[in-house]
């Protein structure tokens, strides 16, 4: 494995680290879950990324992790960067989702308890709230860390404007941002990624495959077992004609090259040194590794960039 600084920070992340949002709930086989954990770790990525929702039902994908944590993990503790969040709906009420200092601090307690932990190295706000001033969440956040429930706090799903008004007011360091970035959406290529380099803030970027779109996954229809055909995050409606040829085009750059699509996805959005790390997301190990092989491939060449750039056109800013 090979690892990245966070911005500024003294954390090194691993270039491909392990997000549990889907297939890690109780919907799934523990041991499955296991697997790819445990997997996931003796292959060097020490960064797993939580949230207080992830998992079906919303909170077991943090269960999964503490019993696996507990079972496998436990001797390794400190040599684990956990990361949760909290923004979005979470429980009943008033109280159970955006960004009031009840909620976050609420939120954190209950994520600590369900992944038997006493700290958790990262903490973000999940999601800008525009109805509590920004001064109020920040001011959670700071707490936060100075009670020390977490090591570092960030920022996900807020713009670039948000994100430089942020570090401002935070008075503790904004260490990392999580945005969305992959090929098929670059939005934090408009502003975003300056604001962060430029402040020493890390990036570590979900969804670089799209959640799954950027694999070979969906190049010959959609199969039963995929997140497409649960229907829940990825809908079906999206993978029109131009999509399907945009990805193909792309799947045959990627062969040019020996690699997956998944790999050339990787390799991409790793190639701006920038974004510290790529949260993916994974149903089985074989997926995984597939992933984590991104690391062995070729840097791209300009030609290819040029290239793939003429692909992306038709499709940039389509609605995923
Ligand atoms: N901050 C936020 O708001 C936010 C939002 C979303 C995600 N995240 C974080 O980012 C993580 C990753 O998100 P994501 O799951 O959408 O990421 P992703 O890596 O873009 O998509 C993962 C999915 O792609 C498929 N896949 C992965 N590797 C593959 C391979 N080599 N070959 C074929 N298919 C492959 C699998 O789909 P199947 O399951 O269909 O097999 C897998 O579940 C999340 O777990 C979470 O930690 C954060």
């Amino acid at each position: 494995m090979t690892y990245r600084r966070l911005g500024n920070s003294g954390l090194l992340l691993p270039q491909i680290s392990l997000g549990l949002w889907q297939n890690f709930g109780d919907d799934g086989p523990l041991e499955r879950h296991r697997q790819i954990i445990t997997h996931a770790f003796d292959r060097g990525v020490t960064h797993f990324d939580l949230a207080n929702n992830y998992g079906n039902p919303p909170g077991s994908a943090e269960a999964t992790f503490g019993t696996v944590l507990r079972d496998d993990l436990s001797k390794h503790r400190d040599e684990l960067v956990i990361s949760s969040k909290a923004g979005y709906r979470m429980w009943p009420g008033p109280y159970g989702e955006w960004g009031s200092r009840k909620y976050l601090i609420a939120s954190l307690d209950q994520s600590l308890r369900r992944m038997g932990l006493d700290y958790v190295d990262v903490f973000y706000s999940h999601r800008p709230d525009p109805n509590t001033p920004l001064e109020e969440t920040l001011g959670a956040l700071s707490d936060i860390v100075r009670s020390g429930r977490a090591l570092y706090v960030g920022l996900s799903n807020y713009d670039a404007e948000q994100t430089a008004l942020a570090s401002k007011i935070l008075d503790v360091p904004l260490t990392v941002h999580q945005p969305r970035y992959s090929m098929l959406d670059r939005t934090p290529e408009q502003g975003l990624l300056d604001v962060l380099g430029g402040r020493g803030i890390g990036c570590v970027a979900f969804s670089p495959l799209a959640q799954g779109l950027l694999t070979s996954r969906y190049l010959d229809g959609t199969p039963g077992d995929s997140r497409m055909a649960r229907g829940d995050s990825l809908r079906e409606s999206v993978l029109n004609e131009g999509l399907l040829t945009t990805l193909r085009g792309l799947n045959a750059v990627a062969e040019e090259r020996g690699q997956s699509l998944a790999q050339l996805a990787l390799t991409w959005a790793l190639r701006d040194d920038r974004v510290t790390s790529l949260i993916v997301g994974a149903s089985s190990v074989a997926q995984f590794d597939d992933n984590l092989a991104a690391l062995d491939g070729a840097p791209l060449t300009d030609d290819e960039l040029t290239r793939i750039d003429t692909l992306l056109a038709p499709v940039a800013g389509a609605d995923l």
